[in-house]
């Protein structure tokens, strides 16, 4: 029987990847999202790949969410969390909501499904969690203390559940994106986006293919000696 993944934000941008690339390799694939319906019935047209709708920055509604996936796929056996919000501003200009709503969904999140799925993992002595962070939460990014925050705290959990997965044949990974053709990176101002594309090595955006590509190799069968690492894709923006 095939293992179960879910993948929060998963049916758009890199989340939309990597739930396709996940599904090629052999996956049962559940994409969680929480406000586009229209995305999500595409997805679902295109690949089959039913979606479960819930806010991956409400404790509750994770656990019931995860629930119901179990209950119409099976016990979760990875958990890619890729679910995330931008609400860019500089610090005098930020609300405390744009600081609070960034760290709820995109840090919170990773905690709300782990709370989730975690245990059945180390129950079952097999389990992938990826993480999706940031090159903006290894480098920062001027406009976004909030969204660097909960990326640079990203990462953190990540080494520390992997320390408690280990183990337990649960691997706990990190993949860093840099600035990926994506329609969160198209709301930066064209004129600030020229400036950033600019300073990328390779010259241009990734496409959320690339980083599909990773969150696979890290769910591999055969993983089970990659844990608690950061892997970074971002055309040698940030080299780290
Ligand atoms: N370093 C230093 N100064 C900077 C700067 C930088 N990187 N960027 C802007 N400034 C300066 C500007 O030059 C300007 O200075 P002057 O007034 O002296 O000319 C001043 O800051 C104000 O800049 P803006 O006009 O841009 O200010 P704003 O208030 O209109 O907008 C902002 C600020 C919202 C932060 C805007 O600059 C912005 O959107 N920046 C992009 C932030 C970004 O990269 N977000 C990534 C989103 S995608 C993502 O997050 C995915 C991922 O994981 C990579």
């Amino acid at each position: 029987m095939s293992r179960v993944a879910v993948v929060t934000g998963g049916t758009r941008g890199i989340g939309r990847a990597i739930c396709e690339r996940l599904q090629a390799d052999g996956f049962t694939v559940a994409a969680n999202y929480a406000g586009n319906d229209a995305a999500a019935d595409q997805l679902k047209a295109d690949t089959g790949i039913p979606s479960f709708k819930f806010d991956v920055g409400d404790h509750e509604a994770c656990l019931e969410g995860c629930a119901k996936v179990v209950e119409a796929l099976g016990p979760i056996d990875v958990v890619v969390n890729n679910a995330g919000i931008t609400r860019d501003g500089t610090l005098h200009k930020m609300s405390y909501d744009d600081w609070h709503e960034v760290m709820r969904i995109n840090l919170g999140g990773c905690f709300n499904m782990a709370k989730a799925c975690f245990p059945g993992m180390r129950e079952r002595k097999w389990g992938r969690i990826v993480n999706i962070g940031s090159i903006n939460g290894q480098a920062g990014q001027y406009g976004q203390v909030n969204y660097a925050a909960a990326k640079s705290g990203i990462h953190g959990f990540t080494k520390a559940l992997a320390q408690e997965g280990a183990k337990f044949g649960v691997t706990v990974n990190a993949i860093a994106p840099g600035y990926i053709d994506t329609d969160m990176v198209a709301a930066v101002p064209e004129p600030v986006l020229e400036k950033i594309v600019a300073k990328i090595p390779v010259g241009r955006l990734g496409e959320a293919q690339e980083i599909a590509r990773g969150v696979a190799f890290l769910c591999a069968e055969n993983g089970g000696f990659v844990t608690g690492s950061t892997m970074s894709i971002n055309g040698g923006q940030h080299m780290y």
